[in-house]
Parts: structure tokens; C-alpha cells; sequence
């Protein structure tokens, strides 16, 4: 029986219409309060989100990049002549291009049998017996013959290898640098693709090539040549051109587009910015190099050139970001906002309850406590009378 009772009440109560009562409290402390609250809300909606953050925009932050660079520039290395074709790798010129622009070389190297480096764990001897034979030990240079030998032309011993000899440590050869390398320039082509607004842009301007690799990039003057002298790119990122030459190190040219497309696309220009990326100076490992060989025959015998690179290396490194005015972010973002107005009666709620009501009288009205009612007929009651009018007016007996 009660559970068809509760099924009818339900029914009955389902077509109902619920409407919340609104309570004026006339307090000019609580409404400076509760204006200033909605002020802020509604300048960081309008100022922030819609003016700054652009959030009527529909983005594209990922977009399709593509680069090209080429880097000029001669040096003279003593008597020999260095062009591009020797410094700099790979030739290609992808998103990651270096220059070399210190060497070290150790010539004449062929497989054969040398003393190994004395501060390799293990490499001091006396005697044949300090050497295993065989031993093949992944920080040392070669495999150990099991003999004991004096180390080059010096006076103290160490285990014999098997190896390309001599070894680097022993007989590198430490040119001077490609001190000319700080007017070397490399040209930085970058083309993007915003697929969502079918947009391509590129970071020149189409005209005559021979005048493109005249000019310099400067942000003001010549933004649309990105061409950079490696000595203006050094300064960019606050390092001394002399210690990347002694050191090497990598530098991050960031290419950063930042589009708005309700405003003419020819306003989007990139801007660049330079970062050293590698570990800092002072630390043994910082720096940049690599080592490749030129191999060679001498009497049928194959011989190689060692050569440790020091150079700067460049990672291109491109962001983008576009907007275009877009319906539904615009519709969603206002709703937001809107609702979030609503936050303003929940702050003003908890300030008068807790501060300003010293009497409980706004909560004693805010609250219609039914367990006070004698039965649930009451309420209906209550409902119906406050039916016509759901506001309560609160400004007299109240004590402020
Ligand atoms: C080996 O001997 C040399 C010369 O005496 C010394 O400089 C070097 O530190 C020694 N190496 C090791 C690993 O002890
Ligand atoms: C060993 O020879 C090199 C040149 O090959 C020379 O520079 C070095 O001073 C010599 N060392 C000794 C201890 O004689
Ligand atoms: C680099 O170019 C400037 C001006 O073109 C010149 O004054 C300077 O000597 C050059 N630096 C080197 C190392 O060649």
C-alpha cells in the first residue's frame, strides 16, 4: 500500500514547477562586497580570457613544419682554404646543422699494436703478468695482448693493445680555430601549415634569391630574412663566441609563430629567440663534439685521420600557434563565464553567514527549516503563500 502511496506522491510532485526564492538583504557592506566580487570576475572573463587569451578563437597549436638551412662563409686555416664542405655537417641541411669549428686530429692511425692510455683502469704494469691477454675492456681503446710495454717514448709502462695506433690521447694534434667562423652565416628557410585553417606560410619573402643572401635578419628592418651571422646567434644566447670554440656547445634557434588569422595573415611573421641547450660551461662533460675519420691507403695498408669536432650545432626548433573567430569556443566560453558570475552569491553566502550575521536572523530566513513545520502539508503550504511573490524584502528588524 505504501509503496503505491509513494508512487502517487511522486507522480503528483513530478509536475510540479520549483522555482528558488530569492532573499534581498539591504546591508552596503555585503553589496560593495558582492559588486566588487562580480567586477572581478566579469574584467578577468572580458580582459583575460576574451581580449588576451583570445578565447573566441578556435587554435591550432600543432602545425606541420618544414626546414631548410644552409650556412656560408670561408676560413683560412693556415695556408689551406675551408669551405663549407669541410666544416660543416651534415650537408644536407636539416633542422640540425654544425659547424666545426676547432679540431683535433690524429694522423696516421692504422690497426696494430700500441701502449694503451695510462688512465685507463688496470693499464699500469710492471710486469707481463699486470696484463690479462685478451681482455677487452669497453673504456680503454683495444684488446690486451697480455704484454707489458713502455708507454711511447716515455719511461713508465702500460698493458700493450691491439688497436688503430697510436691512440688519440697520445698523438692528437690540436688545430687552431676557425676563428672567422663568427661571420659565417646560416640561412634558416622554414615553411608551416596550419591544416585546420588551410594556411601556408613561409619565413621569406619570394624574390630574388641573390638579394635574400645579402641581408641580415633584423627584427625591425628585415624581418623576413633569416639569415643570421653565428657570432650575432652566440650573443643571442649570452655566450662568448671563443669558449664555443674551445668547447663546442648546442644552441636552439626557435622559430615562434604566433598567428591570429581574423587580422590580416600577412601580419604573421615569425620571431626567433636562441638558447644554449647544452649542460652548462664549467662542467667536464658540457660542450659539443664528435669524431669521424678520413680513411685512406699507404702501400696497401689502410690508414685512417682521427678528427675530434668541436663545433656549435643548431636545433631548429619551431612553434606555432594560430587562432580564427570560431562559433562554438565563443558560445561555450560565454556560458563559462556567465556561470561563473554565479560564484559571487557563493562567496557573498559564506561572508554573510559567517561574518556578518551575528544575529542568525539571514540564516534563520535563508534556511526555511521544515522540522520546525508540524507536517509535510505545511510546507506545501509555505510554498503556495510565497507562490506570488518570491521576494522577501529583509531591510527592516534587521540590526546592522
Ligand atoms: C699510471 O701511471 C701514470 C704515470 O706514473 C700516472 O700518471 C697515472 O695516474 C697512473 N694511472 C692510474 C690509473 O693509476
Ligand atoms: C715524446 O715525443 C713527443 C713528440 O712525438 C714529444 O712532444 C714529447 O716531449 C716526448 N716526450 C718525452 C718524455 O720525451
Ligand atoms: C667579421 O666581420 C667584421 C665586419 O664585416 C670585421 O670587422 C671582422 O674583422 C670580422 N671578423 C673576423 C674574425 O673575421
Amino acid at each position: 500500500m505504501g509503496f503505491i502511496e509513494f508512487f502517487k506522491e511522486f507522480f503528483l510532485g513530478f509536475w510540479d514547477y520549483e522555482t528558488p526564492k530569492i532573499m534581498v538583504v539591504k546591508n552596503r557592506r555585503l553589496g560593495v562586497i558582492y559588486r566588487a566580487v562580480q567586477l572581478l570576475v566579469i574584467t578577468y572573463f572580458i580582459w583575460y580570457v576574451f581580449i588576451s587569451q583570445k578565447a573566441y578563437q578556435d587554435t591550432e597549436t600543432r602545425p606541420e613544419s618544414s626546414v631548410y638551412t644552409e650556412m656560408r662563409g670561408m676560413g683560412m686555416l693556415g695556408d689551406s682554404v675551408r669551405d663549407t664542405t669541410e666544416y660543416v655537417t651534415p650537408s644536407e641541411g636539416g633542422n640540425v646543422i654544425s659547424t666545426i669549428l676547432q679540431r683535433e686530429v690524429t694522423y696516421d692511425q692504422r690497426q696494430g699494436k700500441c701502449a694503451e692510455h695510462y688512465n685507463v683502469p688496470n693499464a699500469n704494469c710492471t710486469t707481463d703478468a699486470d696484463c690479462v691477454k685478451g681482455e677487452l675492456d669497453f673504456g680503454g681503446h683495444g684488446q690486451r695482448t697480455g704484454r707489458c710495454v713502455s708507454y711511447y717514448n716515455y719511461t713508465f709502462k702500460t698493458c700493450e693493445i691491439r688497436s688503430w695506433c697510436p691512440i688519440e690521447e697520445f698523438a692528437a694534434v690540436r688545430e687552431p680555430a676557425l676563428v672567422e667562423a663568427i661571420n659565417f652565416t646560416v640561412f634558416i628557410k622554414n615553411a608551416i601549415h596550419f591544416p585546420k585553417f588551410k594556411v601556408l606560410r613561409v619565413n621569406i619573402k619570394p624574390r630574388k634569391p641573390k638579394k635574400l643572401l645579402k641581408c641580415h635578419y633584423h627584427s625591425k628592418t628585415s624581418p623576413y630574412c633569416p639569415v643570421f651571422r653565428l657570432g650575432y646567434i652566440a650573443e643571442q644566447a649570452r655566450e662568448k663566441f671563443s669558449e664555443l670554440c674551445r668547447t663546442g656547445g648546442v644552441i636552439g634557434v626557435f622559430i615562434n609563430w604566433k598567428c591570429d588569422f581574423d587580422v590580416d595573415p600577412s601580419a604573421c611573421i615569425p620571431s626567433y629567440s636562441f638558447r644554449r641547450l647544452d649542460l652548462r660551461r664549467n662542467l667536464p662533460s658540457s660542450g659539443y663534439h664528435f669524431r669521424f675519420a678520413k680513411y685512406y691507403y699507404k702501400d696497401g695498408e689502410e690508414y685512417r685521420s682521427l678528427i675530434k669536432a668541436y663545433g656549435i650545432r643548431l636545433d631548429i626548433i619551431v612553434h606555432g600557434h594560430a587562432g580564427k573567430f570560431s562559433l562554438i569556443p565563443t558560445i561555450i566560453n560565454t556560458v563559462t563565464a556567465m556561470t561563473s558570475v554565479g560564484i559571487c552569491s557563493i562567496i557573498c553566502d559564506w561572508i554573510m553567514l559567517t561574518f556578518i550575521d551575528k544575529n542568525e536572523v539571514y540564516s534563520e530566513r535563508k534556511f526555511d527549516d521544515t522540522s520546525k513545520e508540524s507536517s509535510p502539508p505545511a510546507v506545501t503550504q509555505l510554498t503556495i503563500s510565497s507562490y506570488g511573490s518570491t521576494h522577501s524584502d529583509l531591510s527592516e528588524g534587521v540590526p546592522l
